[in-house]
């Protein structure tokens, strides 16, 4: 059994909680959160303890590793204490705001290989996970392009957006790691952002954006963001090779369909936001940190994808800024 420790007890740790005491060989045993009593919240859900200091989850003897799922600018805090304490790690994405911050990870691990998984957990959903099986396989021949469209239901709060990091850090990382997935490493990045929300006006932060990367075979991703989408959250792939088509659709609660005098085969809305879409997916996520450490393994996706992902994002903060495609 192995006993986990949450740091951050904000949405996404309520996400990995739930996956740790669904998992027949995990159990949460601590939760740590600074802020109000939402570590209290989350640990007695579960039967954890709870502490107002994450240091205690990184020094208990009881915790043999730990899910990080504070805000972004803490990531590199919590990976550094958690390979201080030798506990592996499952750290949410993105790695950090900067890459001063990721150059300030790597010259505190040295040439020490920190056990550390980073949450890119769209590679672990079975409809994205069977369509890279197939591409392997053959199914569809030789890949060219790959199509990722993904749009939130509606946008966070302002307070969230403004210590995000951005757009292209905060959601259009998960679609780089899924380009890398498919791709590999990214040689060009053109970016298009967009203001169209009044409402996220005095964000400063595009609401939309549209970007193609290339790799160094000529291989293409295109990437198709929104923070919002009245139909719902929009999560589509398509895989395209010289012999065939991959495609993955939006998931609905039921299969029903509804025609009758004023519409035709008319469908329950989308899977309502990353909690329900990815279920799976954040199970999944945990069962292969968890094969890793019992492994022995390094974990997949690493720090060095995360690191891959951010650079990418900031180069499409560049390419959007100055309309100028950006060569890696
Ligand atoms: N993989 C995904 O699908 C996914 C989805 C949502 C968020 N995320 C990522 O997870 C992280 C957290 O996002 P969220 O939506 O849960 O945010 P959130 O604001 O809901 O929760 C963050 C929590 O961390 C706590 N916190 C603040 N400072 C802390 C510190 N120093 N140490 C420990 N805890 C601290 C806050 O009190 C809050 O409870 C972000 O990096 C975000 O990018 C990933």
């Amino acid at each position: 059994m192995f006993k986990i420790g949450i740091i951050g007890a904000g949405r996404i740790a309520h996400v990995h909680a739930n996956a740790v005491s669904a998992h027949p060989d995990a159990q949460l045993v601590m939760v740590a959160d600074p802020f109000g009593d939402s570590a209290a919240q989350l640990a007695q859900k579960y039967g954890a303890k709870a502490s107002t200091d994450p240091a205690d989850v990184f020094a208990a003897d009881d915790v043999d590793a730990v899910i990080i799922c504070s805000p972004t600018p803490f990531h590199v805090d919590h990976i550094l204490a958690a390979h201080a304490a030798g506990k592996p790690a499952l750290c949410e994405k993105p790695i950090a705001m900067d890459m001063a911050e990721v150059d300030r990870l790597k010259a505190a691990v040295g040439d020490a290989k920190p056990m550390v998984m980073m949450g890119f957990n769209r590679r672990f959903d079975p409809s994205f996970n069977k369509i890279h099986r197939l591409l392997e396989e053959g199914a569809i021949g030789d890949l060219e392009q790959v199509t990722i469209i993904s749009r939130d239901p509606a946008a966070p709060p302002r307070e969230y957006i403004a210590q995000s990091g951005g757009i292209f850090k905060d959601m259009t990382i998960h679609d780089f790691d899924t380009a890398r997935y498919f791709l590999g490493d990214v040689t060009s990045v053109y970016a298009v952002g967009q203001h169209l929300d009044p409402d996220l006006a005095d964000t400063g932060d595009y609401d939309g954006v549209v970007i193609v990367l290339t790799n160094s075979d000529g291989k293409s991703a295109t990437i198709t963001n929104s923070r919002h989408c009245a139909s719902g959250y929009d999560q589509r792939l398509e895989v395209f090779g010289n012999k065939g088509m991959l495609n993955a659709e939006n998931i609905r609660p039921t299969t029903v369909r509804l025609s009758n005098g004023t519409t035709t085969d008319a469908q329950d809305p989308y899977l309502d936001f990353f909690l329900t879409r990815y279920t799976e997916a954040y199970a999944y996520e945990l069962d292969a940190f968890l094969e890793s450490i019992r492994a022995g393994a390094a974990p997949s996706p690493s720090i060095d994808d995360a690191v891959k992902a951010l650079v990418i994002a900031e180069a499409a903060a560049e390419s959007a800024h100055t309309g100028k495609q950006v060569q890696l």
